[in-house]
């Protein structure tokens, strides 16, 4: 069977080419917005506990198993199930995938809306235009946040036109490590200022009394959305992975750096959390748990660099939403090359038409988020924190028990030779056999069981 590729999918230019434009999959706003504000939510440094532990348990085979299929297959996740198998079943998990790519996609691009607007915030705020820099702030407003998510979605279909390897290649070499750098700083800035060290504390102090179902499935839900796994976001990717590649270790450069990057904006944030409050921003509700939501951090990161204030504060704000969007950006390019590339595969439509086709259909739903913005906590709860697990169950299963670990193994060692003798896997295959589904499984049962019960 041909293992080359035999249409006209682009390949990443170089090793660091492909952890590049995956970490930039990664990387994006599930680091800066979701992660500190489901922490919030579920109770700081346990939760933080929890997720990481489930990234490396569950979020690392994952991946592992979702690039070795796209590899092997060259396709998208239908594509790729229905080369394998021809049981219709998971022909008809392929499109949950693409389902769940179109549902994230929808919301993603009005909070990635956000951190444009919030650039001209900072703007308009520095020169003293302060009903402008109101009138942006606003994230109620229905007709801005649809201009924005348009905005957004506008630039994210003009990448994906132009082919998946350049582009993000280059925004995420250089661009990404300043994101980086200015945390940083950041992170020494915060540490100083009053009431900082109580959110130092909630978010390195753990109390584990607080775990429970709950912030487990929470923290499954993020680690998924974290590292872009359980849509086949990484088996599009994968199929577009060289041979000589070594995956395994692509892999953890990727999960490593996405966690790193959550870690550090999980220090700047709860701190600035609590320094907000310092300043007079509520940030706790009448019942005493915190006000996380959707805008969280929209609210309370505003207030930092205003408090910096003058061109300092400008500089850092400016930068740091400007450098949040490309990373948005590099994320949503995943999002939509799952259902572009499947409709190019399976239905021979062009990229052009594809890309266009389909972001038009996801910004129509986004208009509807973009006028009632409770519909985000749902929509997410149903794609991101049921779907990507439920997603990544069924490729675990099939990688283990429909494609075989045998073949797996075939494809890992394009690249990673002597897999067979290496510690890596056996302990990989125990994983993604028996530890990763009945986790998984486990956790999503528990779940439902309450909701029905
Ligand atoms: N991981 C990205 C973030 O953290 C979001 C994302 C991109 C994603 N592609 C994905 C989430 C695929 C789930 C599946 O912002």
């Amino acid at each position: 069977m041909a293992t080359t590729p035999t249409n006209n999918r682009g390949t990443w230019n170089t090793k660091i080419g492909f952890i590049l434009a995956a970490a930039g999959s990664a990387v994006g706003l599930g680091n800066i917005w979701r992660f500190p504000t489901v922490m919030a939510e579920n109770g700081g440094a346990a939760f933080l506990f929890i997720y990481v532990l489930l990234v490396f348990i569950i979020g690392f085979p994952v991946m592992v198993a979702e690039l070795s299929i796209g590899r092997r297959t060259q396709k998208n996740p239908v594509g790729a199930f229905k080369a394998l198998s021809n049981n219709k079943l998971f022909t008809l998990a392929g499109f949950w995938c693409v389902l769940c790519g179109v549902a994230i996609l929808s919301f993603y691009v009005i909070i990635a809306g956000w951190t444009i607007s919030y650039f001209f915030e900072q703007v308009f705020y520095f020169f003293g235009m302060t009903d402008w820099s109101a009138w942006v702030a606003n994230t109620d407003n229905g007709w801005l946040n649809a201009g924005l998510a348009i905005l957004f979605m506008g630039l994210t279909v003009s990448i994906i036109l132009g082919g998946v390897s350049q582009g993000i290649e280059r925004a995420v070499r250089y661009l990404m490590p300043m994101l980086v750098v200015i945390i940083l700083i950041l992170i020494g800035y915060v540490m100083f200022q009053p009431g900082a060290g109580a959110g130092f504390r909630e978010y390195l102090v753990p109390d584990f009394s607080v775990i429970d179902m709950d912030l487990i499935l929470a923290a499954m839900g993020q680690a998924f959305f974290s590292l872009s796994l359980g849509m086949g976001a990484l088996i599009t990717y994968g199929s577009y992975l060289s041979k000589r590649e070594n995956i395994p270790s692509a892999a953890a450069y990727v999960t490593g750096f996405d966690v790193g990057i959550a870690f550090l904006a999980g220090m700047l944030i709860m701190p600035t959390v609590y320094m907000a409050q310092a300043q007079g921003v509520a940030i706790f509700d009448d019942a005493g748990s915190l006000l996380a939501g959707p805008a969280l951090i929209f609210q309370v990161l505003p207030e930092l660099f205003h408090e910096m204030g003058g061109l300092m504060g400008l500089i850092f704000g400016a930068s740091f939403f400007f450098l949040l969007s490309i990373a948005a950006l590099t994320s949503s390019i995943s999002l939509l090359e799952v259902p572009t590339s499947y409709v190019i595969d399976e239905h021979g439509v062009s990229r052009k038409k594809a890309a266009i086709g389909i972001g038009a259909f996801i910004t129509i739903i986004s208009l509807f988020i973009a006028f009632d913005t409770g519909l985000i906590d749902h929509i997410d709860f149903i794609f991101s924190v049921i779907g990507l697990p439920l997603g990544g169950l069924i490729i675990s299963l099939f990688l283990a028990y429909v494609w075989k670990t045998e073949s797996a193994k075939m494809e890992l060692q394009n690249g990673f030779e002597n897999i067979g003798s290496h510690w890596f896997w056996p302990v990989w295959k125990i994983f993604i056999k028996f530890i990763c589904p009945i986790l998984i499984a486990l956790i999503l049962a528990t779940t439902i069981y309450d909701v029905i019960r």
